[in-house]
């Protein structure tokens, strides 16, 4: 199993790996061998990030690109495709969350919000699938979240484009299965990231009442997430197609 779960230098790109699950998944990838393709808005985060996978001696290039954006999606395929020819995996984790009542939220929220969180997924898959398919057993890994399979208060975009991140995964996985791709989305459930912990901080959120659902009784931390989300597009999961893995500490059975 240990030689399967090596990436021996394959390509592997991360969204919104600056910080967060992004980052611990990307971590994570480089200590299995992979060259990480670190993609966010911010170039000093990434830097960060790099530098510090390089001080472990793991590979990593970085990407400024808004993922939201067809047109950065786009610069960087053609990015990847002419350094590398080639791309193993991709992990589509750039997200974010707005809290707000259905009838207090904007038209510009909402569009923003499916942006970032659903049509960034759409803009990756379609640019990248073409390269994956001329890889070895090629994965997509979209990040969704336990909030695609259950509710939760003042959060109705976020549910809407997570569920459309689920069900738009189930259906690429029965569109490429048969050319050897296989696609899967991963579920966190409440995860200690910079932004999360930002929302406990300013009082958006209250994590008494987040916690009281988590039948482990605490919150995960980001590699809890990022281990699990490496092992994912790893060849330790050839058999995983069209999964929703929740990684939730027990929030959704109860
Ligand atoms: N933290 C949680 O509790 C939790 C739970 C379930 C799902 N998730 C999902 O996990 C993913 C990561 O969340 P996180 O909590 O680590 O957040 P985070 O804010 O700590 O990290 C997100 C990263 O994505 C980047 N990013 C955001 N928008 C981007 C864009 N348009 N283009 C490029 N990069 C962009 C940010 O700069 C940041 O580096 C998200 O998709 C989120 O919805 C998180």
């Amino acid at each position: 199993m240990l030689q399967q779960l090596k990436f021996n230098g394959d390509v592997v790109v991360v969204t919104g790996a600056g910080s967060g699950i992004g980052r611990s998944t990307a971590e994570a990838l480089a200590e299995l061998g992979a060259t990480v393709v670190l993609v966010a808005r911010t170039l000093s985060k990434l830097e960060e990030v790099k530098a510090s996978i390089e001080k472990s001696g793991g590979k990593a290039e970085v990407f400024v690109a808004d993922v939201s954006k067809e047109a950065d999606v786009k610069a960087l395929r053609a990015f990847v495709d002419e350094k590398w020819g080639r791309c193993k995996a991709i992990v589509n984790n750039a997200g974010n969350n707005f809290v707000s009542l259905v009838t207090d939220l904007s038209t510009q929220k909402w569009d923003e919000l499916i942006a970032v969180d659903l049509n960034s997924v759409f803009y990756m898959c379609r640019e990248f699938i073409p390269l994956l398919l001329k890889e070895k057993n090629p994965s997509i890994l979209n990040v969704a979240s336990t909030f695609g399979h259950i509710g939760h208060p003042k959060m109705p975009v976020y549910c809407a484009a997570k569920g459309g991140v689920i069900s738009f995964t189930r259906q690429l996985a029965v569109d490429y299965g048969t050319q050897g791709l296989r696609v899967n989305s991963i579920c966190p459930g409440p995860t200690l990231s910079p932004r999360v912990k930002g929302y406990f901080d300013t009082g958006r959120t209250d994590p008494t009442e987040t916690l009281s659902k988590v039948m482990l009784g605490r919150f995960a931390q980001c590699d809890e997430i990022g281990n699990v989300a490496a092992f994912l597009v790893s060849d330790a999961a050839s058999y995983v197609h069209g999964a929703s893995i929740l990684v939730d500490g027990g929030q959704t059975i109860n």
